[in-house]
């Protein structure tokens, strides 16, 4: 395994709509475990492939039990809301106010191709929404209704 370099929002690859995974093989697995070890080092709790510059369908979810593996996943059905502060290792020192939903629940592949289903609440339903965002393009900054001062976060984190 080894670690790969985060791409900052000013990279174009944070901007492009990703391509479906078509082989699992080798380098799918190189990537999701290159990309398990770079979230475990950033201490963040989702990354994308195309942060680390791979322009395909693949995101990291670190529910707190465990960290799923996302291949080509899809936001099956949402409920309620939820409207809070969001980070994203690509837009470093910087967090927004953004709502999301409170439930997700997404259908993806696992990485020999088999179809499952996740569904999360609260912060890891916030993940699913803000990762699979980023397989289309879209950062966090651009669905924010605004970004949140230091005194805002401080208020948040009490
Ligand atoms: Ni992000």
């Amino acid at each position: 395994m080894a670690l790969r370099k985060i791409l900052s929002d000013k990279n174009p690859a944070l901007h492009k709509v990703c391509k479906p995974v078509e082989s699992f093989d080798s380098k799918l697995w190189r990537l999701l475990d290159d990309m398990r070890e770079t979230l475990l080092d950033s201490g963040g709790v989702g990354l994308a492939a195309p942060q680390v510059g791979i322009l395909r369908r693949v995101v990291l979810v670190d529910t707190g039990e465990e960290i799923l593996e996302l291949v080509n996943p899809t936001l099956l059905e949402t409920d309620g809301e939820q409207e809070g502060p969001e980070g994203c290792l690509s837009v470093q020192g910087k967090y927004g106010l953004v709502k999301r939903p409170y439930y997700a629940k997404v259908r993806a592949q696992d990485r020999t191709g088999n179809w499952f289903e996740a569904e999360g609440e609260e912060l890891t339903a916030r993940c699913f929404c803000h990762e699979l965002d980023h397989l289309d393009g879209i950062l966090y900054t651009q669905v924010m209704e605004r970004l949140l001062t230091d005194e805002e976060l401080d208020a948040w984190a009490e």
